[in-house]
């Protein structure tokens, strides 16, 4: 059964975006090696998302591998893009059946065959779907993702498609992953670092930002919920007085 949102409707972030960060840390403390970490952040993916679907949540960003992370050893690589493969060959049921529309984040070109494949058969399958937005940052950067975003539009103006003018913030948003979602309104970093690391730069202008002090396995519905009523506590002035 769906549970009580831990904030009044009104208040509740139309969009929240999760840099999911402490899996080796949270290994480290407990003396194992960082891919259980990995594994351990990927089991909390589930209630996540099943909490923001039934709190009315219309989008949930979830940071899962950036352009940067690459460069980390090859054997931490190949584990957690096993591990990404496996949550959307296990999960995909469970997403369909709570009508959750995937998008995927980031270049697919730039993935190993095993997860591009599944992930691109879930956003494929799900795309009829109409509750919570679910976008899975995979092979992201926010720079690149601007550069992408540049290139489209400079490609329809040297086919005489576009006039530069008509460039303006809502045509160049246009063109990035989160064409035609809102704003990120609550950021949310696990792992207490105070940084962004190229993440939704462009989607974040006024969010709301949450470093909290927990590994990202240990991030539950009850952290969720101190997170919404947090930010339900912020003012946003967007500028203004
Ligand atoms: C976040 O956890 C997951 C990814 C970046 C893929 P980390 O692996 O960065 O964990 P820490 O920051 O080293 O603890
Ligand atoms: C950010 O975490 C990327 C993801 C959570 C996928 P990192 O661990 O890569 O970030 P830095 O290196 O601490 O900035
Ligand atoms: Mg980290």
């Amino acid at each position: 059964m769906a549970s009580a949102p831990p904030i009044d409707a009104s208040l509740m972030p139309r969009h929240v975006a999760i840099i999911m960060d402490g899996n080796g840390r949270w290994a480290k403390a407990r003396g194992l090696p960082r891919p259980l970490g990995h594994k351990a952040g990927v089991a909390a993916f589930r209630p996540i998302v099943e909490a923001c679907g039934e709190w009315g949540v219309e989008t949930l960003s979830l940071f899962a591998f950036s352009t940067e992370n690459w460069a980390r050893p090859k054997e931490e690589v190949s584990a957690l893009m096993g591990l990404i493969e496996e949550y959307f060959n296990r999960e995909l049921q469970n997403l369909l059946d709570r009508n959750v529309r995937l998008s995927l984040f980031g270049d697919p070109a730039g993935l190993p065959e095993g997860p591009r494949a599944f992930v691109l058969r879930a956003v494929e399958k799900s795309a009829q779907n109409t509750g919570l937005r679910l976008n899975i940052a995979l092979n992201y950067g926010a720079r690149a993702e601007i550069a992408r975003a540049a290139r489209l539009l400079a490609e329809e103006a040297v086919r005489g498609a576009l006039l530069p003018d008509a460039i303006d913030e809502t045509l160049f948003a246009s063109k990035l992953y989160s064409a035609g979602l809102p704003d990120v309104d609550l950021l949310i970093r696990t792992g207490g670092e105070m940084r962004a690391s190229n993440f939704l730069l462009y989607q974040i202008a006024y969010a709301e930002f949450l470093s909290l002090p927990c590994f990202w396995p240990d991030f539950g519905r009850e952290t969720l919920a101190e997170a919404l009523r947090a930010y339900a506590g912020r003012e946003r002035r967007f500028g203004k007085l």
